[in-house]
């Protein structure tokens, strides 16, 4: 099976998936979305109301967000970057929680096929649910801004965007790590 159509199935799989209680409230799930050879992995916590209902990552006030910040770095989000969450169904109730570990792990081996199939190389970590998933027992705030190695993979890491909606001491500080060391810099 090429690529394409495996993609396709797992996109069918996630979408009919009954793994964790999220199935039970969600609208739709969001598997992801980008090109398969995308240079770019992103990574982000879990999909919103708006993702919740239309099936697509990253398309509300935190996902222009993101499409400006990648501009920043001098990428184009949809023929670079293949962006996709931690969790691939809306975490509620309450609205927009965190993930719960039990949810993490049922979704964790998406995440592992969606990884192995684009081959990524190159995966931007966006807040500290995603940056857990990775490295579970190191801070977030030792990595955040740089690059890290492990396993023959690139992590960058920095926050999530909704943190730079909220607070603009943290789009700041998204607007220099993206600006400054996402492209090119992928040695430091
Ligand atoms: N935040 C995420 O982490 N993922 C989405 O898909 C949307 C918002």
């Amino acid at each position: 099976m090429d690529k394409m159509n495996q993609m396709e199935e797992l996109n069918k799989e996630i979408g009919s998936c009954a793994k964790c209680r999220l199935s039970k409230t969600r609208i739709k799930s969001v598997p992801g979305e980008g090109p398969l050879d995308a240079e770019y992995f992103i990574v982000g916590q879990g999909p919103g109301a708006n993702e919740d209902k239309t099936g697509r990552p990253f398309i509300g006030r935190a996902g222009k967000l993101l499409t400006e910040l990648l501009a920043l770095a001098g990428l184009d989000r949809y023929k670079e970057t293949f962006i996709t969450s931690i969790v691939k169904c809306l975490p509620t109730p309450p609205l927009n929680r965190k993930p719960k570990p039990d949810e993490i792990a049922a979704c964790h081996d998406y995440l592992a096929r969606q990884i192995e199939l684009f081959g990524a190389k190159k995966i931007i970590l966006l807040g500290d649910v995603a940056f857990k998933e990775f490295f579970k027992k190191e801070k977030f705030s030792d990595w955040r801004g740089k690059w890290r190695e492990s396993g023959g993979r690139k992590y960058f890491i920095s926050y999530h965007p909704a943190a730079g909606i909220r607070f603009q001491k943290f789009k700041k500080i998204l607007e220099h790590d993206f600006k400054n060391l996402v492209r090119g810099n992928e040695k430091n």
